[in-house]
């Protein structure tokens, strides 16, 4: 029974992702309480306090959101392979992807860009 619940799971999961995404609307003010763990490595200009000298990371504030959400999504799956990056999307919901994704997709162009990045 567990065995089968498990596989229907699965079966429902798989298909759901692909609905789901287009049924989420994205919640920026949401967003907002989870990218606290992404700003010490994608830091973002406003919080000065990262430290992205740290890491070589790519920059992801004004990135388009459906590429941000793409590669969390892979990430997540494994398919785009870097284990920081696979723990932590593994960690997020497909809510909180499409969060994350409208938040750091509003940060303009005009954003002073950390000169580190
Ligand atoms: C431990 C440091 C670290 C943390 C924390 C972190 N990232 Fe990353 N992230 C990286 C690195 C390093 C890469 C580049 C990995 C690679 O080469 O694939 C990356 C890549 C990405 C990419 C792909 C960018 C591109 O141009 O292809 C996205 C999107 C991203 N991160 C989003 C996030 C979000 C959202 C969070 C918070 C939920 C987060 N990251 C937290 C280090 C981090």
């Amino acid at each position: 029974m567990k065995k089968f619940l498990t596989m229907m799971a699965l079966a429902l999961g798989g298909t759901s992702l692909t609905l789901h995404a287009a049924e989420l609307t994205p919640n920026i003010e949401a967003a907002k309480g989870k990218v606290a763990m992404c700003i010490g490595c994608h830091g973002i200009p406003d919080y000065r306090t990262a430290f992205p000298e740290v890491y070589h990371v790519p920059r992801i504030g004004g990135q388009n959101a459906k590429y941000i959400e793409n590669a969390l999504n892979e990430y997540k799956k494994g398919d785009r392979k870097f284990q920081s990056m696979h723990a932590i999307a593994a960690t997020l919901s497909d809510q909180d992807i499409v969060d994350i994704a409208a938040y750091y997709a509003a940060q303009s162009a005009s954003t002073p860009v950390n000169p580190q990045k």
